[in-house]
């Protein structure tokens, strides 16, 4: 994950202590509540993407997405939308339905693949599905082995 993430900026070492803190809820984004997962997008044994989120009570929401990352060239796959879907599924089972995500607004690539996703503006800087359901019966999760031999995999910490 961390390999991944410093594809776009920062450093491995960085990334490692960062996701780790967050996962074992020794990082905590503001207004973040202990609840929290991340989904991993694996294939042929290697990681090609992953998902995390948490519960929050930012923004007047129950969740927030924390980070999504695809590697570039597994992009334009259907990936990343898997792995939403794991993550709300996961919102909707934990009763946290308004979930928000903070985006950069010099990043199209996000801002498209969330709209696609039935986000819709917050502010400036954030986007919101008022009803994490509405990703969920966008399309029924697919089988979690896929015919390429990707595979998604759970992990999480509450
Ligand atoms: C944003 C990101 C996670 C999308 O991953 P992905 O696996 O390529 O997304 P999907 O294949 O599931 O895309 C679903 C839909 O989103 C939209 N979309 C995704 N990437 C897009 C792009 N570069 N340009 C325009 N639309 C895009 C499309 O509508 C796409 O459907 P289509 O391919 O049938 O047209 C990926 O580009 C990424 O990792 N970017 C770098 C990290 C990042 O910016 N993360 C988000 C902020 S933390």
């Amino acid at each position: 994950m961390a390999r991944i993430r410093a594809r776009e900026w920062g450093g491995v070492e960085y990334w490692t202590a960062r996701i780790s803190g967050y996962l074992q809820g020794q990082i905590n984004p503001q207004h973040a509540l202990p609840p929290r997962t991340c989904y991993i997008a694996t294939e042929h044994g290697s990681v090609v993407g992953f998902v995390a989120g948490h519960l929050t009570v930012r923004h007047g929401c129950h969740g927030e997405l924390e980070w999504i990352n695809v590697i570039r060239e597994r992009r334009r796959d259907g990936v990343a939308s898997q792995l939403l879907r794991l993550l709300a599924r996961w919102f909707f089972q934990q009763g946290a339905f308004r979930v928000c995500v903070d985006v950069n607004p010099a990043n199209p690539e996000a801002l498209a693949f969330y709209m696609r996703n039935g986000a819709e503006r917050l502010n400036e800087n954030w986007l919101v599905w008022n009803d994490i359901r509405i990703v969920m019966g966008k399309q029924r999760e697919r089988a979690r082995r896929t015919r390429d031999g990707r595979t998604l995999e759970a992990s999480s910490q509450q």
